[in-house]
């Protein structure tokens, strides 16, 4: 009997299901400081929304189940609150059961959700889209904005029927995002499908812990739906490194959709499972968009918990006699030891942290210099965030004063390395950037022992000791790699 039931249950569920990505090459208003009219602001938005319509009736054709596009993808960005106006529509609350294509009148004038609401319904397929909600509020209450309303950075879910399934609110707005409001209380916006739980939130919101750590710790997401309009920054946070780590760390699936803007280091779209990256794209060079599809498993397998403390404790500190020194890496100064020889064992410290490396390069060159970095401390540029980082790093030329500058390539082979730390939290994101920004090919998952570094990220704004971690390694794109410690992660 019992297997009868499973079988029925397993009838209307998948194993698997097919993801989309769309880096979008957006156009953008003209003006963004001058208020255009309600019309103007739709002509530019259905110009961008036909790009994502080619989009989705490829990926749709393809047989994907859902396709997520970019942050900011329909309007751009650069507003003021009243610029930004014309654009926005009233989202409702998914709970109202609404069908935007079938029913476009029932909460106002709102043709961007209803074209969203038709394109995922005549395709079949879900389709993930960030938009601007306008919601009214009075003197009642008192957070309300002096023009009466607040306006959201919003993410939108419409269903395979062209329902209105999810929406989410921006919780952790950038820098030069005046022109909106963050909710009062972070949401944490899941829904369920036939293909596993899907959890959704935006771009800087990546940094801190409410609500992407809730929604896979608390509410068990399978998959992470994730617009971004992220600008690139190395060493640490390049859009595809920082993603596919967080992916690897937290044990869930993750698409990340990002705007196609070179000018302004915005490209790096991605699918990224658990164990290894499925697909990704970085381009740099041309003023193309780019769809990406991959298969997935419904319910990714969790990676097993590492005690890092009490991994990172068991190794005995080596110092090699070098002397240190201090760089700064994105704003925060790191301590530093130089690799010197061909292989060898350091320990380098700062506050509270130790960070441990052993590595093997197959020559030493003497054109790149490598050295190991630890960083505890409060970041405070762009946004407060508690950070513990342990990192390998391709110091920018032979002269010290270069490292944690950006470097995009590198020729040191590494024939294995090990690098660990004595984190104070369990999220510890590995990213491993390989030259010419490539991510380690698939069979990183079973070498992982070799190629570890490490950043780690806390956030002591909403719970202190929670925490988003990080690695990163530059290494030849042809690396090969072999695992030569035992490593607790698998
Ligand atoms: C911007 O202005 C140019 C020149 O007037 C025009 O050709 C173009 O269509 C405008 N773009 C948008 C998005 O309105
Ligand atoms: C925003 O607009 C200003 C003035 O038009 C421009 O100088 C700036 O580069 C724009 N910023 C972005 C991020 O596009
Ligand atoms: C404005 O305030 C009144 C009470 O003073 C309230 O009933 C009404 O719902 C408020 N409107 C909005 C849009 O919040
Ligand atoms: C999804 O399904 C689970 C049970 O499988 C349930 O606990 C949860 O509330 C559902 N979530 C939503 C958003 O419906
Ligand atoms: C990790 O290990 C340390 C030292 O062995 C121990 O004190 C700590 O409680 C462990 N942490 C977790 C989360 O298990
Ligand atoms: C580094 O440490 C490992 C493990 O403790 C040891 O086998 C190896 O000989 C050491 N390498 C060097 C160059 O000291």
């Amino acid at each position: 009997m019992a297997v009868l039931v499973s079988c029925v249950l397993n009838a209307s569920s998948l194993d698997t299901f097919i993801a989309a990505v769309y880096e979008h090459a957006i156009t953008l208003p003209n003006a963004t400081l001058t208020p255009v009219s309600r019309e103007e602001a739709l002509v530019l938005m259905n110009r961008n929304l036909d790009l994502l319509e080619v989009a989705i009736t490829s990926a749709a054709k393809q047989g994907a189940h859902i396709i997520v596009t970019p942050e900011d993808a329909i309007y751009g960005w650069n507003f003021t609150r009243e610029t930004l106006y014309p654009y926005l529509e009233d989202i409702p609350d998914p709970q109202v059961n609404w069908i935007p294509c079938n029913d476009p009148n029932r909460f106002g004038h709102a043709p961007v959700q209803e074209r969203l609401s038709c394109l995922a319904k005549s395709n079949s397929i879900y389709v993930v889209a960030n938009i601007g909600d306008k919601k009214p509020c009075n003197t009642s209450d008192s957070e309300c904005p002096h023009d009466g309303r607040y306006q959201y950075n919003t993410d939108v879910v419409f269903d395979s029927q062209g329902q209105l399934v999810a929406r989410y609110h921006k919780q952790n707005l950038f820098m030069g995002e005046e022109q909106f409001n963050k909710p009062k209380e972070p949401e944490v916006v899941t829904f369920n499908t036939s293909f596993g739980r899907f959890g959704i939130f935006t771009c800087f919101d990546i940094l801190f812990h409410d609500p992407a750590v809730a929604l896979v710790k608390d509410f068990l997401v399978d998959t992470i739906l994730f617009p971004t309009a992220w600008m690139n920054v190395l060493p640490h946070l390049s859009a595809i490194e920082f993603h596919s780590a967080w992916a690897m760390g937290m044990g869930v699936n993750f698409l990340a959709s990002n705007i196609h803007y070179p000018s302004k280091k915005m490209t790096g779209s991605g699918i990224y499972a658990p164990g290894s990256p499925r697909v990704f794209h970085y381009d740099m060079k041309t003023e193309e968009g780019k769809l990406l599809l991959s298969q997935l498993d419904s319910h990714p397998p969790q990676p097993t918990a590492v005690n890092w403390t009490s991994y990172a404790s068991s190794i005995d500190a080596v110092t090699m006699g070098n002397q240190e020194f201090k760089g700064i890496i994105f704003f925060d100064e790191f301590t530093f030891v130089k690799l010197t020889e061909v292989t060898g064992n350091y320990t380098v410290c700062q506050k509270d942290l130790c960070c441990h490396l052993s590595y093997e390069m197959s020559e030493k060159r003497s054109d790149e210099v490598y050295v190991l970095g630890a960083f505890d401390g409060l970041h405070t540029v762009e946004g407060h965030y508690y950070l513990q980082i342990c990192t390998l790093l391709k110091c920018k030329t032979t002269d010290l004063n270069t490292c944690g500058d950006s470097v995009e390539t590198a020729s040191t082979r590494f024939e294995m390395f090990s690098l660990s730390g004595t984190f104070r939290t369990q999220y510890v994101f590995p990213e491993v950037l390989l030259s010419e920004i490539q991510l380690a090919p698939g069979e990183f998952q079973h070498y992982f022992p070799a190629f570890c570094l490490i950043n780690v990220v806390f956030n002591p704004m909403y719970l202190p000791l929670q925490a988003n971690t990080a690695y990163s390694f530059k290494g030849k794109a042809n690396t090969r790699l072999k695992p030569l410690l035992p490593f607790p992660w698998i």
